[in-house]
């Protein structure tokens, strides 16, 4: 059985105050999910401190949006995998399609930040999927299979035991055009089969999330696919009872 994650993603969003609301806000349903579904932030790397110091001694867990390959020296402006760990991150997500587009991430360097990640200590979340474009042209699995392939290429498909791949169609973030659960579920789906491939065990444990205006109202929808283990969550995250009622979606699922 896989256990489902709820995680958030709060993307270039908060303040001091509402970080520390949100954090109180969802220590509570955290901890009551916690035998049956993981619920974790991931924040903005300056709100991680205060992350950890509102969720310290909770079940509610926490990562990076992001981690760069190198654990220290002359590289201003990032931040190392090691002291996101310090931090108290479980998670780090790797590959977002955001940094994709706007930082020109390619699937090698994707790659390397997920062996940063997880060689320090972190859960790596690799994000994956295709723009609107693909996926009119029939290249959803394609453009998958090649974001995977490349982690399998520099870690092995062992790496995949300790990590969460979140599918998320470009062409479903922030747009309120959510993939039907039947869309979703096909992809993921073959994401596992494709996984399966290079080892059945492997991708019978690895936890597969939906991401792309995952809500309130439709999370139910999505979590109850086979193939579905939980959501990357934005928008809706930073809503203390949407992102509640979506975790409830996933314990209600898990029972
Ligand atoms: P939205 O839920 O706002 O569509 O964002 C999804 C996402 O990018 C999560 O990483």
């Amino acid at each position: 059985m896989r256990k489902p994650v709820v995680m958030g993603n709060w993307k270039l969003n908060g303040t001091k105050k509402s970080v520390t609301e949100l954090v109180q806000a969802f220590v509570a349903p955290a901890n009551q999910a916690a035998t049956l579904v993981d619920v974790a932030v991931c924040a903005p790397a300056v709100f991680i401190g205060t992350v950890e110091f509102n969720a310290a001694g909770s079940r509610l867990q926490w990562g990076s949006e992001d981690c760069d390959v190198h654990t220290q020296g002359a590289f201003t402006g990032e931040n190392s995998p090691v002291m996101l760990k310090e931090f108290g991150c479980t998670y780090a997500i790797v590959g977002h399609s955001e940094r994709r587009q706007y930082h020109n991430e390619s699937n090698e360097c994707v790659a390397a930040k997920f062996k940063a990640a997880q060689d320090n200590g972190l859960t790596p979340v690799l994000c994956i999927g295709e723009t609107e474009a693909e996926y009119d042209a029939g290249k959803t699995i394609e453009v998958c299979k090649a974001e995977i392939q490349a982690v399998i290429d520099l870690c092995g498909i062992e790496a995949f035991n300790n990590a969460i791949i979140a599918y998320e169609p470009i062409w479903a973030i922030g747009t309120g055009k959510t993939a039907t659960p039947e869309i979703a579920q096909n992809v993921h789906h073959q994401i596992r089969e494709f996984l399966k491939e290079a080892n059945a065990e492997v991708a019978q444990g690895v936890r597969i999330l939906y991401g792309g205006s995952c809500n309130a109202k439709n999370a139910a929808g999505l979590f109850c696919q086979e193939d579905i283990d939980g959501g990357l969550i934005g928008g809706a995250s930073l809503k203390a009872p949407d992102f509640t009622a979506i975790i409830e979606a996933a314990v209600a699922n898990a029972k």
